[in-house]
């Protein structure tokens, strides 16, 4: 179905067709030029965690517009908000945009959203997130490979334990499916290796929550008595690492993560944080632009996909699975500087620099 066609389908619906004849004529659907537009959504989740603004975003575009030429991209983000995300994608749904990338705030929530694209003839990838609904494609990592790839590091980290060695678990927000795959992930590692003292769910990944719940965490157990953290992003190891700094908890006992987050990197040079999950982005933006741009254009997502993914409707969907690398100290040259993601530079600052000496980065 064009775009405009659509868009005026969706409209109706909502009982504003103004708004999407106006689209249409805005080039929607066809340019003022006489030439065709493609246009792509790009919905993203929040600002708290770094990467959907630094690293997602740009490479999409960037990726988009380098396998089409005639796509323009529009984006949102919802910050954290399921309302603002549902009004965002309405909005473009309205407008007739050609094809939606959705990276859900709430998986769930989101599910009516996509069934009204859907209904519209409007194909939704989803990226990095499993929304539900009828969606067409999906572009991510292999989730319950991170939550293993974490727990494993975490043990290797706790050395010989003694039996009762302790851990803190700090897990993602139950509402992002990627959360309930790293979760499993880890306990399928560590269940029976080690005491999971205390184990807490951190709505919208928010670091200032990991922090509170550390802080709980430590009064309850005992600041010595914490023998690791598995802590499932970036966000929610600076905020453990906080409440243990403190809380003067020293030495500092190993601490996992994901996202790669420069941040991170920096307190891996710094002996603060044991690992962090170096998810690639730019494979996965280039997955989930080449999914979009063949949706938008109707064809087939097959000659893309090296996977499949049962969605929420039981229905299977051309999908791209890609593989999580671990980064420990020995490891952030070959990994995230080899792949530009940051200069040696970048993550050695002046105060890391006999760190940086000491791990050979220079
Ligand atoms: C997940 C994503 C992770 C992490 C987290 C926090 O869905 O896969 O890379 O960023 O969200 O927002």
């Amino acid at each position: 179905m064009k775009a405009c066609v659509r868009g005026a389908a969706v409209a109706v619906a909502a009982a504003a067709t103004a708004a999407a004849l106006a689209a249409c004529g805005e080039g929607a659907g066809n340019d003022s030029g006489g030439g065709n537009q493609t246009k792509i959504g790009v919905l993203l989740p929040d600002s708290t965690t770094a990467r959907w603004e630094t690293n997602d975003r740009p490479l999409l575009d960037r990726r988009i517009k380098e396998l089409c030429d005639e796509c323009t991209v529009e984006h949102a983000n919802a910050k954290g908000d399921v309302a603002i995300q549902q009004a965002q994608m309405d909005s473009m749904l309205a407008e007739g945009v050609d094809a939606i990338l959705l990276a859900a705030v709430d998986a769930r929530s989101l599910g009516p959203t996509v069934a009204k694209a859907d209904e519209a003839g409007i194909p939704v990838i989803a990226y990095d997130r499993l929304a539900e609904g009828p969606i067409s494609g999906y572009a991510s990592f292999d989730g319950e490979e991170v939550g293993r790839l974490q727990g494993t590091a975490l043990l290797k980290a706790m050395g010989d334990r003694e039996s009762g060695d302790q851990i803190v678990m700090m897990n993602g927000d139950p509402s992002d499916p990627n959360a309930v795959s790293f979760k499993a992930g880890a306990l399928s590692v560590l269940e029976g290796r080690v005491e999971i003292a205390k184990a807490y769910d951190t709505p919208q990944w928010r670091t200032e929550v990991a922090h509170m719940n550390m802080s709980g965490a430590i009064s309850a157990l005992g600041a010595d008595n914490i023998d690791g953290v598995y802590a499932a992003n970036d966000g929610l190891a600076a905020g453990s690492i906080a409440a243990l700094k403190a809380n003067k908890v020293d030495p500092l006992p190993p601490v996992t993560g994901q996202d790669a987050e420069l941040g991170a990197v920096r307190r891996i040079v710094a002996d603060e944080q044991y690992m962090t999950v170096y998810k690639p982005f730019a494979p996965e933006a280039s997955a989930g632009a080449a999914l979009a741009v063949a949706a938008a254009r109707g064809e087939s997502l097959d000659r893309i996909a090296t996977d499949k993914v049962t969605t929420s409707s039981g229905s299977t969907v051309p999908a791209v699975l890609l593989t999580p690398v671990s980064v420990t100290i020995d490891t952030i040259e070959d990994t995230v500087v080899k792949d530009g993601v940051y200069t040696i530079q970048q993550i050695c600052t002046p105060q890391l620099a006999a760190a940086c000496t000491k791990a050979g980065l220079t």
